[in-house]
Formats: C-alpha cells, structure tokens, sequence
C-alpha cells in the first residue's frame, strides 16, 4: 500500500492536560505516516502537537503559529523500536519533555522509528541499521515536504534525544542531506526533500560504537566489580520495576579489559584534536596525558558549578575543595567513585546479545559484531558487520563531511556518575564538532546519573538562546 506524502490539516483532535499544576490545551494530529512505502506502519509514523491558543492567532513569548520552533524529542531508548509519545508521562513516570515544550509554545512533532529487534510477518530483521536513523530523517523530510501547512518553522527543528536516543540525535544533527542514506531513503519512499535540521541536544550519546569498547576500559580498567540497576516497564503502573545487579568479571573479562584498554590512546591520538588553548589532546601508552586532564576540566567544573549553588557537598575522596573552589581531582579515585556499570566488552560482546550486537544485525542475522577486536576474540564465531553500516551509525565519521549540512548547535550532557558509556565519548564528540566550527554546549552535570531532559528548563533556555541567534 502507498501512503500520501501529504499532511492532511484537517484530521486532528484538541485536547486538554493537566500535569505539575499546569493547564495545557493543544492540537493533535496523530500518527501520520511519513514515508510512502513504509516496513512498519507502528513505527513509520509521527504526532505532531500544537498549543491550540496558536489558532485563535495568539502567540507565546515570541513565538507563533508559523514561527515556533519545532521541538522534535525522539522517544528511541536501547536501540530499540520507538513510538510516538502524547504529552503526558513517560514510561519512568516523568512528565515528558513534550509537555513543558508545548507550554514554552514550541511546536512538538513526536518521531517513530524502528529499531532493533523488529520483525516483519516472515520473521525478517527490518529494524537493524540503518533503519532508526533513516526513519528520523523521513519524519525531517516529511515536515519539510509539507512547510506550508506544517505548524511551526521547519527551519528550526531542535531534536533531542537520551542514550540511543541521544547517539541519534546526535547522528541527525551531524548527518544532514548525506548522499549515503540516500538509497535507505529512497526505499522506503521518504519525500525528496532536505534532512538537514536547526539543532540537536543529546543526552549521553551511546554513540561512536566502534571504539566505545576501548574508551570504556581506558576509562575503567582494572574496577572488576560492576553495578547497575535494571529497569523494566512494570504492568499496571506507570513506574518500572528496578532490579539491582552486582557481579564480579571474569577471568577472561579481565584479560578482555588488559588488551582494550590499550587501543585507546592511539585511536584518540590518530584524530589529531586539540583544546581550546591550542595544546595537543593525546595520550600515552599507558593513558596518561592531556585528554584525561581535559576530561577532569570538565569534572572540576561541574563540581565547581554545585559548590557555587551554596547546596553543600558531601567529602569524596578523590576531590580536594578550599573555601568553595575546587583544588583538584584525583581522576583515578574519581573513576572509582562512578563505578563500572558493564562487563568487558560493554558494547561489542564476544558472546553477542548487546543491544548494539543487534543493531548491527541483518535482516536473517540477529546479531554481528562490528569491532575488529571482539570479531578476532568471539566465543561464538560471530559474523562482523559490513564497514558501511557501522560508519552509518557514527556521527564522528561524518563531522567535517562537505557533504553534510550539519546543525549549527548542539547541546550535549552526560552525568557525572552516567556509566553507560565513557566520559570519553562525549567529550570527543564535542570537542570534533567544536574543531569543525560547531557550537556545542557540552556539561557534566552533577550527581546526574544515566537520564535525559532532568533539566527541562535549562535545555529551554539554550533553546531560546540559539532560535534568538539566528
Ligand atoms: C542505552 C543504554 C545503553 O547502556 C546502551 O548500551 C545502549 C542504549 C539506552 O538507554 O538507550
């Protein structure tokens, strides 16, 4: 069946919330399917929602009907399939970021995207990548096909997005209009239109895959001991249920962590990156050198930022603080403090199962591995993926592209205590972007742990403040 490319004005609902003491009325048009020849209609498809004050031609701060911003939060968590999300809650409980947009008086459009571990009727994969990205773009492109009726101004489309959701966003903002999603976008009947958009703010990119492995044990090499907590949706409540898991690596693990920990100085070393004081960011043999200096800049000054908001910290060994400045990290211990949250290797498994061994699957085969590394040491003979498909999930393939027309701004947070992936990874994600011109607001904000928009009003301002740039 093929779908119309055309939005259709006239198919909406209006609807009243009311959420943290606050009264909201908004147009819904709902669930639209944005590319011609969709795989997966549950996903394929987006919302669009409107502060309905907009149509009785009233405006909110300095925006309007045609000149809102459109707000564009993908709902992508571990990979996996995602759908459009209402204002309301969200499946922690939390009021979601939509809401509060709608309030500010952006335009919210809410994506789909398939994701990993999608089946069609015979049981084939249609969810691997690049699908997730490609369906980002075709909801861009849909927008843009459709200006004159859309709400809002396609030209400042501000995506965000947490954890896989934030490697996304990421991805959208580095990878605008590139020729090698091209055929992807093309096959599913996407409109053929600009992808390219206005910002992205992304909330502890899992991102750069290929060499997350090597920075997580650069980073945490030698703590054996892991902890996390699961969460999973509970039945008949809106809070999940959280498991926590405590374990000890392995003999093997621990032999892992020794030979990965050594392929990150020279991978760091090979991209050539340097501060903003001009000094080179290496690393020698052993990890040492100016980039984990540069990483602990960023430590101090988000310590330096809660000592200044008068709230008190309790005493931490690896931090020394005189008359609320901060004297000094001690990175080591600070590491010991975050904690390891993964087993050796945390995202290539050698015995597969990841949700990033699954992204890199093909449509017969589950999972694949996509480093060199865990392809040479797999237990279980695993398959590598093609070059292609990798390189399509990474934005650091891409910053500096002249093919890519890359948003102007980017917001990117990782929490202090976040372990899903390495401080490295964002740090390095920003500090390209910054090197190729790039406006990037980059944080570690304190005691934030793995999560998104904990910051709402914040992320709004940085909104407001890049839209009032232009
Ligand atoms: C997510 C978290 C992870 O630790 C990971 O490896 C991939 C995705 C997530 O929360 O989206």
């Amino acid at each position: 069946m093929n779908y119309s490319l055309e939005f259709d004005e006239t198919r909406y609902t209006v609807e009243e919330i009311s959420l943290e003491g606050k009264e909201l009325t908004y147009r819904a048009y709902e669930n639209i399917v944005y590319v011609k020849t969709p795989v997966d209609t549950n996903y394929q498809k987006l919302s669009i929602f409107v502060p309905e004050v907009y149509y009785r031609g009233e405006s909110i701060n300095v925006y309007d009907l045609k000149s809102a911003p459109i707000f564009f939060p993908n709902t992508v968590g571990g990979y996996m399939p995602s759908a459009p999300e209402k204002p309301g809650k969200n499946f922690m409980g939390k009021t979601n970021a939509a809401f509060f947009a709608l309030l500010k008086g952006y335009v919210v459009v809410s994506p789909g995207a398939r994701g990993r571990g999608l089946t069609d009727a015979e049981g084939k994969f249609t969810g691997a990548a690049p699908a997730c990205i490609v369906d980002l773009k075709s909801a861009v492109r849909y927008l843009r096909h459709n200006k004159n009726k859309i709400p809002g101004n396609v030209e400042k489309i501000i995506s965000n997005g947490t954890s896989a959701g934030g490697a996304l966003s990421s991805l959208l903002g580095v990878t605008g209009n590139h020729p090698d999603y091209e055929l992807y976008l093309k096959k599913t009947g996407a409109a053929d239109e600009r992808d390219d958009i206005f910002a992205a703010s992304c909330y502890c990119p899992i991102t750069n895959l290929e060499h997350a492995d090597m920075a997580y044990e650069w980073e945490f090499n030698g703590r054996n001991d892991y902890h996390r907590m699961k969460f999973e949706k509970a039945e008949g409540s809106d809070k999940p249920k959280i498991t926590q898991i405590d374990g000890e690596m392995t003999d093997l693990q621990k032999q892992l962590s020794e030979k990965e920990k050594v392929l990150f100085p020279p991978y760091l070393n090979s991209l050539a990156l340097k501060a903003e004081n001009g000094r080179n960011l290496e690393l020698d043999a052993k990890g040492n050198g100016s980039f984990k200096e540069y990483i602990k800049a960023f430590v101090i000054a988000s310590v330096q930022k809660e000592l200044e908001k008068g709230t008190g910290l309790p005493d931490m060994n690896w931090l020394k603080v005189k008359e609320k400045n901060v004297i000094s990290v001690d990175f080591e211990k600070f590491v010991d403090f975050r904690t390891r949250m993964k087993e050796t290797p945390a995202f290539d498994n050698v015995a597969m199962g990841t949700p990033e061994n699954e992204l890199f699957g093909t449509e017969d085969t589950r999972y694949r591995h996509f480093t060199a590394f865990s392809k040479e040491h797999s237990i279980v003979n695993g398959e590598m993926a093609d070059s292609q498909q990798i390189k399509l999930m990474n934005p650091m393939k891409y910053i500096g592209d002249e093919k890519c027309t890359c948003a102007k701004n980017f917001r990117i947070r990782h929490g202090v205590i976040d372990r899903d992936t390495s401080l490295a990874i964002s740090a390095l994600l920003t500090r390209t972007l910054q090197l190729s011109g790039i406006n990037v607001d980059y944080h570690l904000p304190w005691g934030i742990p793995h999560a998104g928009d904990y910051d709402i009003e914040e992320l709004f301002e940085w909104m407001k403040k890049v839209c009032a740039n232009e």
